[in-house]
This record gives structure tokens, sequence and C-alpha cells, in this order.
């Protein structure tokens, strides 16, 4: 029995294991009822008499240091850090796909920063207005066809409750409340009553300017949109101004830039002409700045106004209207590297 003892005490000295299950293993095999231990234990009861004090001696000190040395082992391993041994964390983490800005997004931020070095600073307004602000102010006369519910989106009955169809409502607002020199940009979301087409949306984005001070001039305008559209769409970039008409400014002209396509050569964007409209824009009319408390006398200005979507077209050559408010990421990744 002794060499049995012996020989087991250095069997479990011996012991490794890799993990938890390979501990609770030995555990079973010398520990359990039927384990190893646990037998010689049995035997013990036929011992002779005059062994039983020394070998219970040494059966007792068997078990406990089998029964330390399993536990060491198992809190060893439940101590031990779970990373592997041979992990490099000096290497540089796994690539994460970054998210991508909304085309609409970078255009529109890119106008603003363009409008901001000139001075302009971003003014908002609501996007559910009040006649006066989308239309009245703004030299609308009481039956102006863009008041139509065909055009205009209203809110309940009420009629002096609207979607803004134009961000031209927060000039009013703006004038309403500051002294001139005033020099904002207004980005922001548009709705009219239209059918959903490649071409058409019930929704979509402009980005308005206006610039009020003393002795503003026709030249001043002609001037900031020479600026915007070469720093827009590149130095070889000509505009032409054709005389149009918008209620809120007079005169009024809309600004067509040489076609980026082809150069102003003429292609099947341009149709041919080597030129494409991208906005509106005019001398504010001398009514809008007295409705909103300007002295016209002594003040001038300028506004203008634009199509996000155009603009973006133009730079990317979204064919479709319908892509930019789908959230189809294959559409939305490739602006990735955009910006
Ligand atoms: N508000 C016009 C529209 O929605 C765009 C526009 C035209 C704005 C001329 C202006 C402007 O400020 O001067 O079509």
């Amino acid at each position: 029995m002794i060499e049995k003892i012996n020989q087991l005490k250095a069997e479990i000295e011996g012991l490794t294991a890799s993990d938890i299950q390979e501990v609770e293993a030995l555990r079973i095999k010398y520990l359990s009822k039927k384990g190893a231990v646990s037998v010689l234990m049995q035997d013990f009861r036929t011992v002779p008499a005059e062994q039983k004090r020394e070998l219970g001696q040494k059966l007792n000190e068997l078990k406990t240091m089998a029964t330390e040395r399993l536990n060491a082992m198992r809190e060893a391993l439940e101590n031990a850090d779970t990373v592997d041994e041979d992990i490099d964390l000096t290497r540089t983490a796994a690539p994460m796909p970054l998210g991508t800005r909304h085309p609409l997004s970078l255009v529109k931020d890119e106008i603003i920063a363009i409008f901001s070095r000139l001075g302009f600073t971003v003014a908002e307004g609501p996007e559910i207005e009040d006649d006066w602000h989308v239309f009245s102010s703004l030299n609308f006369a009481e039956d102006h066809p863009a008041r139509d519910m065909q055009d205009t989106f209203f809110i309940g009955r009420n009629p002096d409750v609207l979607l803004r169809t134009h961000t031209s409502s927060v000039q009013s607002r703006v004038m309403e409340t500051t002294k001139p020199p005033i020099r904002i940009i207004c980005p922001g979301r548009v709705y009219r009553n239209e059918a959903i087409s490649a071409r058409a949306h019930c929704f979509f984005h402009q980005v308005e300017a206006l610039y009020v001070n003393e002795n503003v001039s026709f030249a001043d305008l002609r001037q900031t949109l020479l600026y915007f559209a070469r720093e827009m769409f590149g130095p070889e970039t000509k505009i032409r101004l054709r005389p149009s008409y918008f209620p809120f400014t007079e005169p009024s002209a809309e600004m067509d830039i040489s076609c980026n396509l082809c150069g102003g050569k003429g292609c099947s964007f341009c149709k041919h002409t080597g030129w494409v409209e991208i906005l509106g824009c005019g001398m504010v009319d001398p009514n809008v700045l007295e409705a909103c408390g300007i002295d016209s006398k002594k003040y001038s200005g300028f506004a203008l106004g634009m199509g996000v979507e155009r603009i973006t077209n133009l730079k990317y050559q979204v064919k479709d209207l319908r892509m930019f408010s789908e959230n189809d990421v294959r559409f939305l990744e490739q602006f990735t590297a955009a910006h």
C-alpha cells in the first residue's frame, strides 16, 4: 500500500492540464468516489492494525495534496489571461469599414464653405412655415400660382400653416430681426407637391444666400456668383446671366455655367448648348426690404438660391433624383473617397 501511495503522489505531482475541463477530468480520476485516491481509502480498511497509524497519516496527506494541487491548477487556469500568449499586440487593427457622408451633405457643406470664405454665415429657419415668410413678405401677389394647393403642402385646413416651398423664407426671417449688414447662407429642406419621378421630388434641398448692405450692386452679385462657380466647378468655369423673373428680386436672373462635362463644347448633358442652368438670383426687391423693416432707400441687397440636388447632379452625374432618398448603400458607398 505504501508503494501505491507513493506512486500516486508522484503521479499527481506531475499532472498538467491545459484547461478547466481537463482539471475536472483529473479530479474525477483521482478524487471522486470511484477515483484512485478514494479507492485507496477504501482499501485502508483491510490494512493490519499496526500499520494503520502510519498509512492513515500518509493517505490523508495524499488526499490533501491531491485536492490542493487540483485546486491550484484550476485557479491558475481561471486567472490566466484569456489572451493567447503569442498574440502580436503591435499589429495594426483589422480595418474597420468607415461610413460615408451623403452626397447632398457633401455638396451642401462645400457650398457653405465657399460662401463662408466670403464672410457669409449660416442661418436656418423652420420647415413648417406661415404664409407671410414663404410668400407675402417676399412680394408674392395674392393670386400667385406658387401659393396654389398644387405646389404647396398645407398642414391641415389652416391656409397659414404650410411646408416651406423654398429657403427664401429664411431671408425674411433674418431681415425682420437683424440690422444690415446681413450676409447669410441658408441651407435647408423644402417641399413641393410634385409627382415623384427621376427629375422631380416632393422634397429637396436648397441653399439661399442673401447680402444686404449700403450700396450693394449687381456687380457685387455677379462677382460673388463667378467666385462661387469657379470654386465649385473649377477655375475654367464661365458663367452667364439670363434675365428672369422672381417676385422677390428686381432685376432677376438665372445663372448658367459652362457645361462642366464637355467644357462648353456641347454634349447630351447640356443639350448641346454648352451651358447648364444652376441657380436663380437678383437684387432684393425694395418691397421685400420694406416688408421686413429695412429702409430700402438706405440699403440694397442681392439674393440667390440654388438646388443642392441640381449642383450634386452636375458634380457627380446622378441621373435619378430618387437615389438621394432611397438609402441604397450601393449608391451611398460610392462617395467614400469624396472627402
Ligand atoms: N426661391 C427660388 C426658388 O425656389 C430660388 C431663388 C431665386 C432664390 C432667386 C433667390 C433668388 O434668392 O434671388 O425657385
